[in-house]
């Protein structure tokens, strides 16, 4: 509901990145991201509006058919490249892994940066999840315009429940509810069962409000990740794998106020939500 083919949380990030691209000269945007990811779709789309190139750079094998948000890339005019990341995958999930991935990518980007430059383009590369302070600010204003609405609409929230993803999202929720005194905390429901920590997360924080001359100091302890009970995590078995209990949430919401929610992000975060209101860990009324 906020543009850019079919929008999503990114459009607030991109705002900014978008400024900076066009003030600096940049004539094309690359990112990176699943085969399905909402914020390569959103970034891309952006760029088209904005008259610039762009090329979407995807973990993952080239599927046989092109289906949703890579059929709207292709739709928006994107360069997609399919990243090899099989030898990644195959490396137990740690640090050997996690170094497999970035070697890939490295390559993958140096040789396609290359080819732009070649032919006389300038690339931005915004990271996955446009996971950078600029689109960190997106929701640090973002908590001014709920405040204000919340006042309007005479709203008295003590809590704002937010997808935690590659985390920007919720680190520029948590710095504007601190910045501009919100009323209500900020809980984030971790979207994969492998997640940022709140010490990897703090440090961001610390980074944007000393980048932004914000006077914020974050401690990991400060934030509230709220990931559900062991053995039973609101994420699910896996990023971007739905679940039974997942998809009831999904329905609740879409039956109660029709509002559909996706099963990777919201209808995760939503899932979180909804128990622990049921478990008094939020609560209710
Ligand atoms: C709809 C939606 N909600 C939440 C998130 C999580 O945001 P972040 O990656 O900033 O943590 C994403 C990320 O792509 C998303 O697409």
């Amino acid at each position: 509901m906020t543009g850019l083919a079919f929008g999503g949380n990114k459009s607030r990030k991109l705002d900014y990145i978008l400024k900076y691209a066009l003030d600096n000269g940049y004539t094309t945007l690359l990112t990176y991201g699943g085969v399905q990811t909402n914020h390569g779709r959103m970034t891309i789309a952006a760029a088209s509006k904005c008259g610039l190139k762009s090329i979407l750079m995807c973990y993952g094998d080239k599927p046989d058919e092109a289906t949703g948000n890579l059929t709207l890339n292709r739709i928006l005019g994107a360069e997609i490249v399919f990243m090899d990341v099989s030898k990644a995958r195959a490396l137990p999930p740690g640090e050997a892994q996690g170094k497999a991935y970035v070697e890939t990518r490295i390559r993958a980007t140096d040789a396609i940066v290359k080819k732009y430059e070649a032919q006389g383009d300038k690339v931005l590369i915004i990271p996955i999840g446009g996971h950078n302070v600029l689109g960190t600010v997106g929701y640090i204003e973002a908590v001014k315009e709920v405040m204000v609405q919340m006042q309007e609409q005479n709203i008295d929230a003590k809590y704002l429940v937010s997808g935690y993803g590659s985390t920007g999202t919720f680190a520029g929720l948590w710095l504007g509810a601190k910045y501009y005194n919100a009323p209500f905390e900020v809980i984030g429901v971790p979207v994969s069962p492998i997640y940022s920590s709140a010490e990897e997360c703090a440090g961001f924080i610390n980074k944007v409000s000393e980048e932004l001359e914000m006077g914020i100091e974050c401690m990991p302890e400060d934030l509230r990740i709220e990931e559900g009970p062991e053995g039973d995590k609101y994420a699910g078995i896996g990023y971007n794998v739905p679940d039974e209990k997942t998809r009831e949430a999904i329905y609740t919401l879409a039956r109660a106020e029709g509002i559909i929610t996706d099963p990777c992000y919201t209808g995760k975060t939503f899932r979180g939500f909804l128990e622990m209101v049921k478990n008094d860990i939020i609560p209710a009324g």
